[in-house]
């Protein structure tokens, strides 16, 4: 939506997260200890000034030296298609050999990482870098020998969380390869959008995984993926097939036959092979996520090898203070991006031992997180202000019962509320462990706002400044700069190109420019990167101390227990459904997952309200996108409250479900649905179906 007409609708139609963010009030700050700070990675408070704005982007020097090159680069920035930005032109790298080889000669007997099964009874694997190196190369070897895959080819990912994944994607990195791993909770139909889209001709799964206590058949959403991709033109040649149990298949569903294939089976065939890494290009594509945007399909954030992997390593060494010899475990899913940056490719490139957790956190009891932690002797802790709201909720007293020690925790995907961030601190960190509240995106790579842990004091409900060298600015809607300390919120842009930030979307140079810059682009024409400040999606206010506040996006994009859904995909997926006629999907603040969809129908002419019909609904999202869109409530409504012009008034639904003020709605085409809608969510009027 361009120009202030457009602007206006926006204001006039939507409800944002951001719009129903609380404001808490400013807190004190907390102090890292001595000891942590004795141990830091990052101790030098030059670090701001050497990454001032006005060095911007020689510094990032500092970032590419953490990483081995098989040829230095010559440019550190190529801006010749600006905003596409290419980081350290010239050079050639591997990102598997940072990850795995590099490592062996100091590390080899080290685990690299911990499997940790969701059922007690299943023994935890550690896995060596000797061992991650043998088994990578074992993979890349059926990759390249049994599916001919090369440099360049698009593979589609749909694991679970075990150790196969990552060892999937360094096989893929190893060779070029670019890996789409869609988060294992999206059904078939969604991993076939990611499959048509990515052009890829092989998808790897795995036959099943545990999640609370069941073993899930995973693959037979293979099936509905294949067949859902070729009905829209993309033939899978080959599904590849990880085994939960080696040797064992754990599914229902047959394999179908010259089309899936046992993994372990091809294996056999290259036990000891080994695959020399491919010398690739600084700038050549290493995954792409897929992520919830603006309107219409999920896009792919294309993330070019050397930038975004010298971001990682950096990141996780000074911000997450990751030393080879703590243990690390960040409890988000590999499936996005933070379990791509923090789990796999940031720890990995600087040696470190990663956990891997299957299942839920809290199965089979509340204390189970800190069993694990107190069992593996894990010292760096990172999760969701979701995951720790719920353990809060379920085993307040669980930390204290078992004995392990965090010097570092990080919370990550949502604000987080202080009162929150305080029993975090107290009970889950003992009053020992500093934390980093880290705010980011699946299109940065890595985080953007964060306090350097042992260089900067943190205050609960803040992320903390920008990092060193990322230079972020708030903008009001005109393109004013909301200054600093004002107490007003703005649009949080980013002024410079960092080398973690995507390059573009897949196939979508267009969608990039006017979705991320096109907003406060100074010059459309220019090659100079200081007119095209990145636009985050994201509403923050600023205090005076430089820490940034995230209040929430200011799109149609929700965090639904840190995951990111579209409301608009949602909203989709229930016009799908034959009976409706129209969807809105509104944010609601939820107790535990932080944001929640509401749902609200109306239904054709004719066709009555049923429950019948609103489990048809939450049926269709779940075939459609997965369990984690599933709506808090599906309202079917005898019309939509609507403008003149026929908009849905989204804005005025989002206050219904949350309790908040309506505001005017004189001027609606239908302003009595209000009342009514209001009545029939606040329980006055019973539901009738
Ligand atoms: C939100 C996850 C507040 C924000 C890494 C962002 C946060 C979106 C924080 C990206 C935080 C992430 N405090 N909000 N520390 N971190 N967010 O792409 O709205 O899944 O735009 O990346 O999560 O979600 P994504």
């Amino acid at each position: 939506m361009s120009g202030k007409d457009g602007k206006e609708a926006k204001e006039a139609t939507e409800t944002t997260e951001a719009d129903i963010a609380v404001h808490w009030a400013e807190e004190q700050y907390f102090y890292p200890s001595t000891k942590f700070i004795a141990q830091a990675n990052m101790t030098d408070e030059n670090i701001y000034d050497r990454m001032s704005l006005d060095k911007c982007p020689e510094y990032w020097k500092e970032y590419a030296d953490l990483l081995t090159w098989y040829k230095y680069w010559d440019t550190i920035l190529d801006t010749s298609d600006a905003p596409c930005y290419n980081f350290f032109k010239g050079g050639l790298i591997n990102a598997s050999y940072n990850c795995v080889d590099r490592h062996l000669a100091k590390y080899k007997n080290k685990t690299a990482i911990h499997f940790v099964p969701e059922l007690e009874t299943d023994k935890v694997e550690h896995i060596t870098y000797q061992e991650l190196y043998v088994r990578v190369n074992e993979f890349a070897a059926v990759l390249k020998y049994e599916c001919g895959l090369m440099a360049g080819d698009r593979v589609t990912l749909h694991m679970p969380m075990v150790a196969e994944l990552p060892i999937t994607m360094l096989a893929c990195a190893r060779l070029g390869i670019i890996h789409s791993q869609a988060f294992c909770g999206f059904s078939g139909k969604a991993c076939a959008d990611r499959i048509v889209d990515s052009g890829s001709y092989y998808l790897i799964t795995m036959d099943a995984y545990f999640r609370g206590g069941s073993l899930i058949d995973h693959k037979e959403k293979a099936d509905i993926a294949v067949e859902e991709a070729a009905q829209e033109g993309r033939k899978i040649e080959k599904v590849l097939v990880w085994q939960r149990y080696p040797g064992k298949y754990s599914s229902k569903t047959p394999m179908v036959d010259g089309r899936d294939v046992f993994v372990n089976d091809l294996l056999k065939k290259y036990y000891g092979v080994r695959i020399e890494p491919v010398p690739m290009p600084a700038e050549a594509p290493l995954f792409l996520m897929y992520t919830s945007g603006t309107a219409g399909k999920p896009k792919g954030c294309q993330h070019n090898t050397a930038g975004y992997l010298a971001y990682t390593a950096g990141t996780s060494k000074y911000v997450q203070d990751i030393h080879p010899e703590d243990v690390y475990w960040c409890m988000a899913h590999i499936g996005w991006i933070t379990g791509h940056s923090y789990i796999v490719y940031g720890p990995l490139a600087i040696a470190a031992s990663t956990v891997i957790y299957e299942g839920i956190p809290t199965y089979p009891d509340a204390g189970r997180c800190w069993k694990i932690a107190q069992d593996l002797d894990v010292n760096i802790f990172h999760t969701t202000p979701t995951a720790i709201r719920a353990l809060r909720k379920v085993g307040p007293d669980e930390p204290k019962k078992y004995n392990y020690h965090f010097k570092h925790m990080t919370t990550v995907g949502e604000p987080i509320e202080p009162e929150v961030w305080k029993w975090y601190y107290h009970e889950v960190g003992k009053d020992e462990a500093i934390i980093v509240d880290t705010w980011w995106q699946t299109e940065t790579g890595g985080f953007l706002c964060s306090t350097l842990p042992a260089l900067q004091p943190m205050k609960p409900g803040s992320a903390g400044p920008g990092m060193p060298g990322i230079h972020p600015i708030v903008y009001d809607e005109h393109g004013n700069v909301v200054p600093s300390g004002s107490g007003k919120a703005g649009n949080i842009c980013i002024q410079n190109p960092w080398p973690g930030m995507f390059h573009t979307i897949w196939g979508d140079r267009d969608r990039f420019v006017r979705q991320y810059f096109e907003k406060y682009c100074k010059n459309p024409k220019s090659k100079d990167w200081r007119d095209w400040p990145y636009l985050t999606g994201d509403a923050a206010v600023v205090a005076s101390d430089g820490y940034v506040r995230i209040l929430g996006r200011i799109d149609d994009v929700i965090n639904v227990s840190g995951h990111r859904l579209g409301t608009k995909d949602i909203e989709s997926a229930a016009l799908t459904v034959l009976e409706v006629a129209e969807a809105a999907v509104v944010p609601v603040k939820h107790e535990v997952k932080g944001i929640e969809p509401d749902l609200y129908v109306a239904l054709r002419p004719g066709i009555q309200p049923s429950e019948d019909l609103a489990r048809k609904i939450m049926k269709a999202i779940v075939t459609e996108i997965g369990p984690i869109a599933k709506p808090g409530k599906v309202w079917i409504v005898p019309d939509m409250p609507k403008t003149r012009s026929g908009k849905i008034m989204r804005r005025v639904l989002g206050a219904i479900s949350n309790g908040t003020s309506v505001g005017d709605v004189m001027t609606l085409a239908n302003p009595e649905i209000v009342d009514m809608i209001t009545k029939m969510v606040q329980g006055e009027t019973k539901v009738e179906f």
